[in-house]
């Protein structure tokens, strides 16, 4: 069992990372304030690891709302189906909500708990790898609009995030792969030590080695809560965090919600971001190539759809959340394991970079 602490003064939580630890009280009922919990999971996790935790709230009044499955209905009207269903019940302010799920249930039961009755009590219990190492941590909330991904929603902390590596075991081989590019992204923007880890050891991650998952996913809870501590609500470091993510998540809007994986947008989104680096004299020919041989060999793009132009990519970025007063910024890489965010880059070297990719 490993334990990490989000530090956010009155605000902080504890991250638990073990393996079948599901059905353990001890990781759950510390964090629930009072006497009734509602479950919100979806149609694929519920039959897989529903059964667990309810095991263990047998005390509760216990209310589970089950959504429908897919990035796609990740938005305000199924949001209003867990508002439905927490009124029904007549849940009140002191009802602690369980996010039991990847990190489409995690981004709309955090959003639903920061709205419901203006704020009750949450915990993220992430099932994919993607959620266990990115989206459960660090409070970003939220649902889409067809004009843009993540584009409604609220800053707020679980009160425990609890991480059972067991529920990998179901995961499908795709999902496994998108979730490793949010894994790569840490060792890009900030933890260079851990990026030549990866690269020593793609085969056991991609054979899914308890021991190699278990230690990426330590790591990059450890990276992304040092990130988050030092900027909460992303005023200046915190974008980092979002590396790959403008170009991602106009692939995604693009695409349609659900046709490309989060992960996988941003694995292409983070190689055009290199080009883009090394274009801007940053970044070195080699790491740019690196970085797509380590993309290639656990599976993820490296480019775009075809059928996306650069006049779309930029109609798309302009409605980026990092868009500040009308300037586009973007994450641009200094070296591996160096980030920066800036508006400070030469639009010809933009232009060029998507008309290479959209080619
Ligand atoms: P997801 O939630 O759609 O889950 C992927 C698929 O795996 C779904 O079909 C799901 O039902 C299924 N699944 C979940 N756990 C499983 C398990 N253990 N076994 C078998 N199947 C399982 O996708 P995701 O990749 O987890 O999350 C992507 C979402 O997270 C996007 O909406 C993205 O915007 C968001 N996100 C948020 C943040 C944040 O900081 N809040 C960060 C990164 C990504
Ligand atoms: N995934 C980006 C963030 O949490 O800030």
């Amino acid at each position: 069992m490993l334990e990490l602490k989000v530090d956010l003064g009155d605000r902080s939580y504890p991250i638990f990372i073990g393996s079948d630890i599901l059905s353990n009280p001890n990781y759950f009922h510390p964090y629930i304030t009072g006497k009734s919990v509602a479950i919100v999971t979806n149609e694929t996790v519920a039959p897989l690891y529903l059964e667990l935790i309810r095991s263990i709230l047998a005390d509760y009044n216990l209310t589970v709302v089950t959504l429908p499955d897919g990035e796609q209905y990740k938005n305000l009207e199924t949001l209003n189906l867990i508002f439905d269903k927490l009124l029904q019940a007549r849940h009140t302010r002191k009802t602690t909500l369980i996010a039991l799920g990847g990190g489409v249930v995690g981004d709309m039961t955090g959003f639903a708990a920061a709205c419901y009755q203006r704020g009750v009590d949450f915990i993220q219990v992430p099932t994919t790898l993607l959620s266990q190492v990115d989206s459960s941590v660090g409070g970003k909330t939220g649902v889409n609009h067809a004009l843009g991904k993540n584009m409604i929603g609220a800053f707020y902390q679980p009160n425990a995030v609890v991480i059972d590596t067991a529920t990998l075991s179901t995961l499908p081989d795709r999902e496994l792969s998108a979730g490793l590019a949010e894994v790569i992204k840490y060792g890009l923007i900030c933890d260079p030590a851990f990026y030549e880890w990866l690269q020593e050891n793609v085969e056991r991650l991609m054979s899914r080695d308890p021991e190699a998952l278990s230690y990426a996913i330590h790591r990059s809870c450890q990276d992304k809560a040092r990130v988050v501590e030092a900027d909460e609500k992303e005023s200046g470091i915190r974008a980092i965090l979002n590396l790959g993510h403008t170009f991602g998540h106009a692939i995604e809007t693009h695409a349609g919600y659900g046709v490309w994986l989060h992960g996988e947008a941003v694995a292409a989104g983070m190689v055009m971001v290199a080009d883009l680096s090394f274009r801007e004299g940053k970044l070195c020919k080699e790491d740019v190539d690196g970085l797509v041989a380590l993309l290639e060999s656990v599976r993820l793009p490296t480019q775009p759809p075809s059928g996306i132009s650069p006049d779309r990519f930029i109609e798309l970025m302009a409605v980026d959340k990092k868009v500040l007063d009308g300037q586009l910024r973007l994450v641009l890489l200094d070296s591996v394991g160096s980030a920066t965010v800036t508006d400070n880059f030469n639009p010809a070297n933009l232009m060029d970079c998507l008309e290479q990719f959209c080619s």
